[in-house]
């Protein structure tokens, strides 16, 4: 933290708007789970993401699509009773909200209300605008997320870059402005040019988050599991990887078998 920057015993969607305004970035993990909420919390971290990444991270699933609302919902609350500081913001999973506003509605009174969640993320624009409205209505906020939205991911067919072309760079600057309008307190973008995410950061008053947008949007988000070297088979251009924790880990069970097969644990202290 800055010496200049103001001090938030607690974040809510209102100190996101002001750390921008102020200029000062915001930083956001995911977390899915107690012990790894409370260490992020711990330090000092302003947004925590109940991703639906989860469905990879935790579940090992080839996408996000097939975790579901009550899935979400045990990982939520798992994080929300570890977390003294940071705004919890859960993802409404794939199929909670597209099929009509009504049901958009329920899914996110359920993460609220069974998970306390803080505010729901939802992917998509224009498209999805009734539904938008429908949960910003209940006084439930809301957090957009356009670029590359991983939900999507067998109409993109791929993980890489969006917005290159000019007529998709236009709608993601068309939706980030609707969805500011509509009422969402802030925004993620994934994967689009940097020269892209700076021009939408300067557009809008609400915080943009950004992964893999570059440097010059309001914050950044990483899925914590990869920053911290726990999943090794992904490693994109945007990744920066803090720690090697899976070697780290094989190293030290590997340690463990070899003391429990020498007998060598427990030893004389480590029994009653
Ligand atoms: O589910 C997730 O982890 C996300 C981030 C990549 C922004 O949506």
């Amino acid at each position: 933290m800055l010496a200049s920057e103001k001090v938030y015993k607690r974040i809510t969607t209102n100190a996101l708007i002001e750390m921008k305004a102020s200029g000062t970035k915001i930083s956001m993990l995911t977390a899915y789970d107690y012990s790894m909420a409370k260490a992020v919390d711990a330090a000092q971290i302003d947004v925590i993401l109940v991703g639906d990444s989860a469905s990879n991270v935790m579940s090992g699933h080839e996408t996000t699509l097939p975790i579901t609302v009550d899935q979400m919902i045990y990982h939520a609350s798992a994080v929300v009773n570890a977390v003294k500081r940071a705004l919890v913001v859960v993802d409404l999973p794939f199929g909670s909200y597209q099929s009509d506003p009504k049901e958009a509605l329920r899914s996110s009174i359920r993460i609220m209300k069974e998970a306390g969640a803080h505010a729901v993320k939802i992917e998509g624009g224009a498209e999805i605008k009734d539904s938008m409205v429908r949960i910003l209505n209940a006084g439930i906020p809301v957090m957009g997320h356009l670029g590359l939205t991983p939900q999507s991911i067998y109409k993109f067919g791929t993980y890489t870059v969006r917005a290159r072309e000019k007529a998709e760079a236009k709608k993601l600057l068309e939706d980030s402005k609707l969805l500011e309008q509509l009422g969402c307190f802030a925004l993620v973008l994934e994967k689009i040019p940097a020269a892209l995410a700076k021009k939408v950061a300067e557009a809008v008053k609400i915080p943009v988050i950004g992964i893999g947008a570059g440097g010059d949007v309001d914050g950044q988000v990483l899925v914590l599991h990869d920053m911290l070297g726990l999943t090794t088979e992904f490693s994109p251009r945007f990744l920066r990887r803090y720690m090697d924790l899976y070697d780290q880990m094989i190293t030290a069970i590997k340690q463990y078998v070899k003391d429990v097969k020498s007998s060598d644990f427990p030893n004389i202290d480590e029994q009653y």
